[in-house]
């Protein structure tokens, strides 16, 4: 899967891609992610991106032309559909990672300020994605939910295959939350492990769990 991330802070993801799960994704070639520097194509000459909202009020607006530029150059490489993150857009949800992880190419926009000028949303933009009803100071971590919520469905990228098939709102979980995990030592602060679970009953072990999903 090939991602194509649009910003004006194109290092800001460097530390949490180049760790654990992501990293080796990665590593192994399951993913690669690519940045574009929306202010690099700026024809500004002070390479601005930003400008006062027509019909006044707070805050700046995103301005069309390096929006435009950066998004038409990343299509060059990308030929996955435009998304951009914005508290407007459809609800992130399993069932949206899952559809985006059959994808091989997805282009990520993100935007800053007030937002981006709105021509550009009627045009150039694909999809629109929220990842949830409160507003971020920028589009980059909900690029970055996305990659990671897709990554973690892709084959190898996960140690154990099983693990994201059995995860909380998957089909084999019914669309539900999965069950309470346990681990070492037995007893905690004077809190047992459900009896169940060191029982060594697989078939009582399961019927627990199902009975535990909410
Ligand atoms: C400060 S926000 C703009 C909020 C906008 N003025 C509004 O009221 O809807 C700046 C950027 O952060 C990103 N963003 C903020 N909250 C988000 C969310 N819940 N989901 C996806 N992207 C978000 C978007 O790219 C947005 O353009």
């Amino acid at each position: 899967m090939k991602f194509s991330i649009l910003t004006i802070f194109p290092k800001i993801l460097d530390s949490y891609l180049n760790e654990s799960i992501i990293k080796r994704a990665t590593e192994k070639k399951i993913i690669t992610v690519d940045f574009y520097d929306i202010r690099a194509l700026s024809k500004d000459k002070h390479h601005k991106v930003d400008d006062t909202p027509y019909g006044g009020g707070p805050g700046m607006v995103m301005t069309p032309q390096p929006l435009h530029d950066t998004i038409m150059a990343a299509k060059k490489k990308n030929k996955g559909p435009v998304i951009f993150l914005t508290p407007h857009g459809k609800m992130l949800t399993h069932t949206v990672v899952k559809r985006l992880s059959k994808l091989n190419e997805i282009i990520l926009l993100c935007g800053r300020y007030e937002g981006i000028d709105q021509r550009i949303r009627d045009t150039i933009i694909d999809e629109e994605i929220s990842i949830g009803k409160y507003v971020l100071t920028g589009g980059e971590l909900p690029a970055m939910i996305i990659i990671d919520a897709i990554t973690r469905l892709l084959p190898g990228a996960l140690g154990d295959e099983n693990s994201a098939e059995e995860d909380s709102f998957t089909r084999k979980l019914k669309g539900k939350k999965e069950y309470p995990h346990y681990t070492k030592p037995a007893e905690f602060r004077g809190i047992k492990v459900p009896d169940v679970l060191i029982s060594g009953d697989h078939k009582k072990i399961a019927t627990w769990r199902q009975s535990k999903l909410s």
